[in-house]
């Protein structure tokens, strides 16, 4: 390659990184539109323009946007949509990421202050409060994401023969309702903030389980995580966190546990060198404008909080490219 023709392509991945964010924008207006839901039957541009009330000029460019990004189909001059969008765009598809992308959408301003993030290097804690539908798009965003990953799970780890888990900061309880459901002798008390704790339960209730749940509402850092537990998971919490914070949160819930307990903490694990994986280097910069002290951790960090606590062994998985799991017992 000469160099004109590396300077061409370094040049185009250049601008298709500054540029990601028109393919996102396309995304979130059409999902916020309603787009996705028509689509399940082929419609012109014209029969969506009128359906929605929008501009049919809009509707045909927002359409045209779409076919570029491979989400729906154009034959003749009918537009539908593709298995993908089918199964996690429309509304109560198989694999509907809707909320989560939702929560995504509603971090753009956020993320648009990244400069004075990093300048700064925290973010007021305000920024951290969500209520009302922000709150509920993030938890049952989770619920989105976790539904593939505690299949992930079950295949990863052997949850057999546990009687009572600590599901810590469980959010809408869909590993807890997983788990459950697996191993039926399984009892889960899942811990949260109150407003979370009321969604979890629509959760659990929706599921049947509710004879199987217990819920405790407070602040995992200050309030009684409970006792009697075998096993204790910590799904995507630890990110929230700076690391002090951390090491006494681990401390706290290896007291909460019997002896021989389990610790399972699932996030997006950092290799020790930190040079990725890249979904965790990113995420840490999610961290950096949402919270005051949250970050992505190694293994060895993780290792250093549960080892201090009293932690023994040490196993790490992989549930993901992105997701791992550090494995401890008491
Ligand atoms: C990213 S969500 C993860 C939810 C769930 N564990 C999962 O993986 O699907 C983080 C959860 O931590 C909860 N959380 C954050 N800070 C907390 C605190 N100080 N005490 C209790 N829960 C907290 C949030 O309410 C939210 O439900």
């Amino acid at each position: 390659m000469d160099s004109l023709e590396q300077h061409r392509k370094w040049s185009g991945e250049i601008s298709n990184l500054a540029n990601a964010f028109r393919k996102s924008q396309i995304l979130f207006t059409a999902l916020e539109a309603g787009v996705f839901d028509l689509l399940e039957e082929a419609c012109t541009a014209k029969e969506i323009a009128h359906k929605l009330q929008y501009s049919e000029r809009g509707i045909s460019l927002l359409l045209g946007g779409l076919l570029s990004l491979e989400l729906i189909t154009l034959t003749g001059d009918r537009y539908q949509n593709t298995p993908k969008a089918s199964a996690c765009l429309k509304s109560g598809g198989d694999a509907y990421q809707g909320d989560i992308l939702r929560h995504t959408m509603n971090g753009r301003e956020a993320w648009a202050a990244l400069p004075e993030r990093v300048r700064t290097g925290t973010c007021p804690p305000a920024v951290r409060k969500r209520s009302g539908e922000a709150l509920r798009n993030f938890i049952l965003g989770m619920s989105n994401i976790a539904l593939m990953s505690a299949r992930e799970c079950l295949q990863a780890v052997d949850l057999s023969g546990y009687r009572h888990m600590l599901d810590l900061a469980g959010g809408p309880g869909t590993y807890g309702i997983t788990f459950q459901k697996q191993f039926p002798a399984l009892r889960v008390t899942l811990f949260d903030r109150p407003d979370v704790v009321s969604i979890a339960k629509e959760q659990v209730e929706e599921a049947g389980l509710s004879h199987r749940f217990s819920f405790i509402s407070g602040d995992c850092h200050v309030d009684d995580l409970g006792r009697g537990y075998d096993l204790a998971f910590l799904s995507n919490i630890i990110h929230s966190f700076g690391f002090d914070e951390n090491a006494r949160l681990v401390q706290r819930v290896h007291d909460a546990l019997e002896p021989g307990g389990r610790l399972i903490i699932k996030d997006f694990i950092l290799d020790n060198d930190r040079q990725g994986p890249a979904y965790g280097l990113m995420f840490a910069l999610q961290m950096l404008v949402h919270t005051p002290a949250g970050n992505t951790y190694s293994f060895d960090e993780i290792q250093s909080w549960t080892d201090a606590a009293g932690f023994k062994g040490g196993e790490s998985k992989a549930l993901t490219a992105q997701t791992r799991l550090w494995i401890v017992q008491k």
